[in-house]
């Protein structure tokens, strides 16, 4: 069974990933960072001398080969829901997992974080951008808020992966 964490920017997924696969028992990756070692250079530097439709199309590619990981959570980019048809995608290979926050909480997570993000320019832009993204998010399987610890989170969604049908369906 493959898990995909979606949600934007400074949700948490990176934190909560290697936690809920160490819960379950998985495997846990980052297509962040798949995207760059296949590049050879960092989020930044592709964005900055490829452009953002070569990252979107890197990050696609590295998407579909997450089809050969097997009982794998996999934390994606907060934009990779909402490019081409990966949404679809992830729904119909996996579990599709939600980590919504506050836009206050989203903020400041991003303020403070030494993670090279390009698209965080400023607070107005970033949350206009959440918005424009927020329909794509919400076609996830399940959806939890992760305003607080990733520990509290992690027991929502493994009482949910415990009862949900979703999780049986797919196996
Ligand atoms: C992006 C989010 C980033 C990274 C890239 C683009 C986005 O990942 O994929 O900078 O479009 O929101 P995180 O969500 O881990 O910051």
């Amino acid at each position: 069974m493959r898990i995909y964490l979606i949600g934007f920017m400074g949700a948490g997924k990176s934190t909560l990933g290697p936690l809920l696969a160490k819960e379950l028992g998985y495997s846990c990756i980052e297509t962040d960072n798949l995207v760059e070692r296949l590049a050879g250079k960092t989020i930044p530097d592709i964005f900055s001398i490829y452009g953002e439709n070569y990252f979107r199309e890197l990050e696609k590619q590295v998407l579909h080969f997450t089809q050969l990981c097997e009982d794998t959570v996999i934390c994606t980019g907060g934009g990779t829901p909402c490019y081409s048809d990966n949404m679809d995608w992830m729904n119909q290979y996996g579990i599709t997992i939600y980590l919504s926050c506050d836009d206050e909480v989203l903020i400041q997570r991003i303020a403070s974080s030494q993670k090279g993000r390009p698209l965080f320019t400023d607070a107005h832009a970033v949350l206009k951008l959440l918005h424009s993204r927020i329909i794509e998010y919400q076609k996830a399987d399940l959806q939890f808020s992760n305003n607080d610890s990733p520990e509290a989170t992690l027991k929502k969604i493994n009482e949910a992966l415990k009862n949900t049908t979703v999780y049986r369906q797919k196996d």
